[in-house]
């Protein structure tokens, strides 16, 4: 997604706002650029590619002046080109830009009215130019802002930088985030708190339709109805030492790495309200339920479908899942005795929260299950857990996913154990289950060497087809999703009973076929699928214990050996061979493996 960062300061800010930029890259990106004020002049610097580029091109010809905007750019209107990249420039303004201007055909239209004609192919661009229309016709720069935000439709976060005011830095934001953040002689404006570890110690979360007017005395903000408001102000909660590889390569190693403590944190954190009832008000809300709607996108979305199994399996609640995307076109109406369950890393997602909208527009009582907890969606849904993640930089999910399954799960068992669905043996069975968890991951990552030579012999394959049954179906989606979005091989999850259905018809001597299939009740139908492709000559990377190696893997390509879980649990613990995997395979491609193209990590547009 687009990163914004700004800052009225005392010092030259281009150093700052490139440093600030770097903390953003994770975002995903494609061109960058900053514009500053010097002696009450605007200057910009624009590259398409990577910070170093625009990094070298400052160090050649440099732009001064203690207040600037900055930007990286995730192409949304029109393709990665300098004149595409932000700052846009009017004749005497600029604006950075996170979001989409739905309406922007429409301004653009106005403004050939007005015989003023953008330069670049970009929705943001009629923002700065509608912005420079008004100040033309004599409007202040804050009326001007007013003016200009109230014709635009749809997300944005935008900061303006004007010629002449070099005590001025004015933003608005709506459905983008935008934080303020308050150093000792400078105030600076970001997308998200990484940018400013380390920089300042406290920050204010700008809510939706706010507008704030920035001078080195004072920041004022002014809400959506056009009253002055205090917004609180609260201790920055990122510790920029927590933003390091920790010793490895990238941060998707060091995160997956991570999830034997993160796992660990996250049921620590369920057991901390008292004896896994907890947080009670939430486990007492989905207890009363009639039905459960998950809803995510991407990796959220898998973690999503494998609880939607728990919940019925468990709790013995219906539960629908839908890709928060296609949510809106379902044209749901929900019974308010429903109750919606979204998860998110980020807290962002627009899509995501476009369904939590509309969910609680039906009178639904909304739990999110985040990462994040100064995002968007904690500010909006009813109930919140966190996951505890820790920050999560790496744009492929690896250790939110497992939280999110880890939390999911002792939700729908907790539930399942207060509707009387599971007897106390069982519900005792499951809790211990999750608290072997990290143990078990432990091991898990001890596969890590063989992993990484099977990977060198998947590394040129074209395509990749994983497969799973029950819970381990959404599995294969994830594993799916994490070898596409990293390495860029097209990889296909499958529900294996479906392959003979059609996709059987991909398999020869060339494909790779994953099989996910822990020992339990499904595993002679996984195995008897593992046959079916075995006949066709597919090479299987066969996953399961060891005694669903010893019933199964004879014949098989490869097999990775997992230590025992009870199958209901097992999504939780199979998805770490399938992180590595794909991790090793993107590292022997030579991909960009924490920021791989074309992606950003939170979608904040629709
Ligand atoms: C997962 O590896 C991807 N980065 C992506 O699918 C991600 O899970 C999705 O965009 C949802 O993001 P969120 O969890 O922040 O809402």
């Amino acid at each position: 997604m687009c990163g914004i960062v700004a800052i009225l300061g005392q010092d030259e800010a281009a150093p700052i706002l490139m440093e600030a930029l770097r903390r953003l890259e994770y975002r995903g990106y494609d061109s960058a650029g900053i514009s500053t004020l010097y002696k009450g002049k605007l200057q910009r610097q624009r590259e398409v590619g990577k910070l170093a580029v625009l990094s070298n091109l400052l160090v050649r010809d440099p732009i001064r002046g203690c207040i600037g905007i900055g930007h990286t750019r995730w192409a949304t209107h029109g393709p990665a080109t300098i004149v595409n990249a932000h700052p846009h420039h009017g004749r005497t303004v600029a604006v950075v830009h996170n979001g989409i201007i739905e309406n922007f055909q429409e301004i653009r239209q106005e403004l050939s009215d007005y015989q003023i004609q953008p330069s670049s192919e970009t929705d943001t661009e009629t923002v700065v130019l509608l912005c420079q229309y008004f100040l033309d016709q004599g409007l202040t720069p804050i009326e001007s802002v007013q003016k200009t935000v109230s014709q635009l439709q749809g997300s944005f976060a935008l900061v303006f930088l004007f010629e002449g005011e070099e005590d001025t830095l004015i933003a608005a934001r709506h459905q983008s985030p935008l934080i303020v953040g308050y150093g000792e002689n400078e105030v600076y404006l970001a997308s998200d708190e990484i940018a400013l570890a380390g920089l300042v110690k406290r920050i204010t979360h700008l809510h939706d339709k706010d507008l704030v007017h920035i001078t080195r005395e004072k920041t004022h903000i002014i809400d959506g109805s056009g009253n002055s408001v205090e917004r609180d102000q609260k201790a920055i909660s990122i510790d920029l030492t927590k933003i390091s590889k920790g010793g490895h390569k990238h941060f998707m190693a060091k995160e997956i790495y991570e999830q034997p403590k993160t796992l660990g944190r996250a049921i620590d954190k369920f057991q901390t309200y008292g004896a896994w009832l907890q947080p009670e008000s939430v486990v007492n809300g989905l207890a009363e339920a009639e039905r459960v709607e998950l809803v995510g996108c991407g990796t959220a979305n898998y973690a999503c479908q494998v609880a939607g199994y728990w919940f019925e399996s468990l709790a013995g609640i219906p539960a629908s899942c839908t890709i928060a995307s296609e949510f809106a076109s379902r044209h749901r109406s929900p019974a308010p005795s429903t109750v919606g369950v979204f998860v998110s890393q980020s807290g962002e997602t627009a899509d995501t929260l476009t369904a939590l909208r509309h969910l609680s527009q039906h009178h639904c009582k909304s739990l999110a299950i985040l990462n994040v907890l100064t995002s968007t969606m904690s500010r909006e849904a009813d109930y919140v857990i966190s996951i505890d993640a820790g920050t999560e930089v790496s744009v492929a999910s690896t250790k939110a996913f497992t939280s999110q399954l880890n939390i999911l799960a002792a939700l729908a068992i907790s539930t399942g154990y207060i509707r009387g669905h599971i007897d106390q043996e069982r519900y005792q069975q499951l809790l211990t289950e999750l608290t072997r968890l990290p143990g078990l991951v432990s091991v898990a990552l001890n596969n890590d060497d063989a992993i990484k030579s099977i990977a060198k012999a998947m590394g040129h394959s074209t395509s990749v087809l994983f497969i799973g049954r029950g819970t381990m179906f959404p599995l294969a989606l994830e594993g799916a999703l994490k070898l596409k979005e990293i390495s860029y091989i097209h990889a296909e999850g499958l529900a294996s009973g479906e392959l003979k259905h059609g996709p059987l018809a991909l398999v020869d001597d060339n494909m790779h076929v994953v099989v996910l299939a822990p020992s339990g009740k499904l595993f002679p139908k996984i195995a008897s699928n593992t046959e079916e492709v075995k006949a066709r000559g597919g090479k299987i990377l066969f996953i399961s214990d060891s005694k669903g190696i010893e019933a199964a893997a004879l014949g098989v390509w490869k097999s990775i050996s997992m230590p025992d879980i009870d199958p209901i649990l097992a999504p939780i613990l199979y998805a770490v061979p399938l992180q590595l995997l794909a991790y090793h395979i993107a590292v022997h491609l030579g991909t960009d493996v924490d920021q791989p193209r074309n992606l950003a990590k939170s979608v904040t547009v629709e």
